[in-house]
């Protein structure tokens, strides 16, 4: 259609079956209406209910446990190289998010998603500074584990080079070539750093509240765990998303790519949580965890079409009542707001 005059808008009105996850407008308004991806506005909405900031966590509790000797060295191994991890890991979906997938995911209810998880990725990074600022730790040397402490490092690097290869100068998701290198960026980051890479530090730390120490911590650590999950959901549903408008994207040599990467994952996993624990404490051991790294990739590569690798047990079977929030007698016993319960959220 041409235009006489430039200044006249012939523009027709927005149909919801125009809206594409990729390769659409990348500048136009977001235009929420009509929706086309309900299931991204539900996420939006599972993510406003479960609003929380980590200072509303009392750390007293925490702060005379850390002070005191009931805490042995191996234990506090633990904590500092998950603050360590968690930390920065943080910061680096955050900048995913923000610099690589919301240039590329060309939906306004996607987008809207991607704002929400953007400011639960920045509360996130706010808990750990309120954390290591509370127990007085170290911070430098908290911050620089990314790159001091060779376990974190690998993780890392595993992402990082996923984001650099959409910031890209000449990176487009125009080419089938493209389009791949964008979904093995929404895999490596949903599934592998927010499904894999998180879980053995949430199965530690959840443990010594478990224990009935540390509880502060433990209480944002369910927080983070519940936002994470909507996170992975939504990820999920993205990827699938797209593979369901872009099946030629979905090559037998793709898939099998992504089933080593997430292989390659789990051994960086494992080599991460002997390294946070080298000995057994807490009820926790190499074994155990191999089990519990292996059952959740399995459960990941599944929920995009992929066949599982391992067939391991999971060995964590509290993990999966402690994600249902809505048991926890204590939770957030100091706010008299309500929030959702958990219920209607779907855990795994
Ligand atoms: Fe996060
Ligand atoms: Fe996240």
């Amino acid at each position: 259609m041409s235009h006489s005059n430039p200044n006249e808008t012939q523009a027709t009105r927005f149909a919801a079956n125009e809206k594409r996850l990729i390769n659409c407008s990348q500048v136009d308004v977001n235009q929420l209406m009509p929706l086309k991806y309900n299931w991204a506005w539900e996420h939006y909405q599972n993510g406003c209910a479960n609003h929380w900031m980590p200072t509303e966590v009392p750390m007293t509790k925490d702060i005379e446990t850390w002070r005191s000797d009931r805490m042995s060295d191996a234990e506090r191994r633990v904590i500092m190289r998950n603050l360590g991890f968690f930390s920065t890991a943080e910061s680096l979906v955050g900048n995913n998010l923000v610099l690589a997938i919301f240039k590329h995911v060309t939906n306004a209810e996607c987008r809207q998603y991607l704002l929400r998880q953007a400011f639960e990725e920045a509360v996130h990074s706010h808990t750990f500074l309120y954390v290591v600022d509370s127990l007085g730790l170290n911070e430098g040397e908290v911050f620089n584990m990314y790159h001091e402490v060779p376990s974190i490092a690998r993780k890392d690097a595993f992402e990082t080079e996923l984001t650099a290869e959409v910031l890209d100068p000449h990176f487009t998701t125009s080419t089938e070539e493209g389009a791949q290198t964008f979904l093995k960026n929404l895999i490596g980051y949903y599934l592998i750093m927010e499904g894999v890479f998180f879980y053995t530090g949430f199965v530690m730390m959840l443990s010594f509240h478990r224990r009935n120490l540390m509880t502060g911590i433990g209480e944002q650590f369910q927080y983070i765990l519940r936002d994470e999950t909507i996170h992975l959901n939504f990820g999920i549903d993205l990827i699938n998303g797209i593979k369901a408008e872009n099946p030629q994207l979905w090559t037998e040599s793709f898939q099998h790519a992504m089933i080593d990467r997430v292989k390659q994952a789990v051994e960086l996993e494992l080599e991460y949580a002997s390294d946070c624990l080298p000995t057994g404490i807490l009820g926790l051991n190499h074994d155990l965890f191999r089990d519990y790294v292996q059952h959740i990739a399995d459960r990941r590569l599944e929920r995009i079409g992929l066949p599982m690798q391992y067939g391991s047990s999971n060995p964590f079977p509290w993990m999966s009542e402690t994600m249902d929030l809505a048991k926890e007698k204590n939770f957030f016993e100091t706010r008299v707001t309500e929030y959702q319960s958990a219920g209607s959220l779907s855990w795994d």
